[in-house]
């Protein structure tokens, strides 16, 4: 079978499709036989050689398809059924067959097309606990940076849909009428100077309830500057730009602010937990209450495409790789 392959970090060309023997399942393991596959920004950062990571490895952290084998001890009626899944250790879902443990295997709803199905399963359920992470209320006010992106599309929405104001913020027009297409009650475009006075205006010169951060670096410590004092929380899940966040003790202190790391409180949660926010991703795919965006879907051989689009910050939601 064909399987994406690194033997050294660099730029999305250190990809190759190469031929392997196809995976058998041990014990607590099922095969997917690959329809589809997710590009996600956090795998360009392990290939550029910026996360640990030991080499070779076969990248590919989520994929859609067809149970076609089923390890010892796993439920054999579970072999024909349609899943998404997320891969045994994070690896390997760039291929023509890739193995998933059985706890991370969910069945997908009748009537969700897989090409929903995978770019919501995983985002769908961060997005969800990261809501419930940063206690959000209905009334209150957030900033959502990266707002069309796969995760932050899926932020619109959710919070849209839990009665919050959302201000939107992303880095060219066309993804602000995305985002404001999704719920967005305000857009703002943070790679014009004076957009944190555009977030302090838009809300009355107060500020922000909560800023849910993706980017760090510069971009992310100007959306630290639009919580409101004495109030906001910032929450901080991610750092596209390659550096967190800075924090400032001392202003944190002085502003009356409190900091959020989300995906610790998430991944805290007992597996049972985890589950059910994926199984209600799912459910909201399934009733169009959740609709996922698919910027592109690659044949297996231009992965190398897919992580430039990423990179490039082209994509508008999801990409989707297909064997
Ligand atoms: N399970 C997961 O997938 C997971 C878990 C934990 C954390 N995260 C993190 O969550 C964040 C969002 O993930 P995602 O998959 O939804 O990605 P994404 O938002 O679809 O893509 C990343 C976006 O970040 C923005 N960005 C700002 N500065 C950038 C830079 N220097 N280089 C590249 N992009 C930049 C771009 O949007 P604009 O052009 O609008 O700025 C870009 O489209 C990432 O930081 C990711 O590592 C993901």
């Amino acid at each position: 079978m064909r399987i994406v392959r690194v033997h050294g970090f660099g730029p999305p060309e250190v990809m190759k499709v190469e031929e392997s023997e196809p995976p058998r399942p041990a014990s607590g393991q099922v095969v997917v036989d690959v329809e589809l596959a997710g590009a996600l920004f956090a795998e360009t950062i392990v290939r550029s050689g910026r996360y640990p990571f030991p080499l070779p490895y076969e990248p590919g952290i989520e994929v859609a398809g067809r149970v076609t084998a089923a390890g010892p001890d796993v439920d054999p009626s579970l072999v024909g059924r349609r899943v998404v899944a997320t891969t045994a250790g994070n690896t390997g879902g760039y291929a023509e067959q890739a193995l998933a443990e059985v706890g991370n295997v969910y069945e997908v709803p009748s009537g969700l097309p897989l090409n929903r199905a995978v770019p919501v399963f995983q985002a769908g359920a961060v997005a969800l606990s990261i809501l419930s992470a940063m206690r959000v209320q209905s009334g209150e006010t957030v900033l959502i940076t990266a707002a069309a992106g796969r995760i932050g599309s899926l932020l619109v929405q959710l919070a849209t849909a839990q009665g919050l104001r959302v201000i939107a913020a992303a880095s060219t027009a066309g993804k602000l009428a995305i985002a404001a297409d999704l719920g967005a009650a305000v857009t703002v475009d943070y790679s014009a100077s004076g957009w944190v006075d555009e977030v302090k205006d838009a809300t009355g010169g107060r500020g922000v309830d909560v800023v849910l951060d993706a980017i760090g670096g510069d971009l992310g410590e100007q959306a630290g500057q639009t919580a409101a004092d004495g109030a906001g929380r910032i929450g901080v899940y991610g750092f596209a730009s390659g550096t967190w966040l800075p924090l400032d003790t001392l202003q944190i202190v002085q502003r009356g602010l409190t900091v959020v790391g989300p995906l610790g409180i998430t991944f805290a949660k007992p597996l049972a937990d985890q589950r059910a926010d994926t199984e209600q991703a799912l459910a909201a795919a399934a009733a169009g209450d959740l609709v996922p965006r698919v910027h592109a879907t690659y044949p297996l051989d231009r992965a190398v495409d897919a992580h430039h689009d990423l990179e490039q910050r082209r994509n508008h939601g999801a990409i989707l790789l297909t064997p």
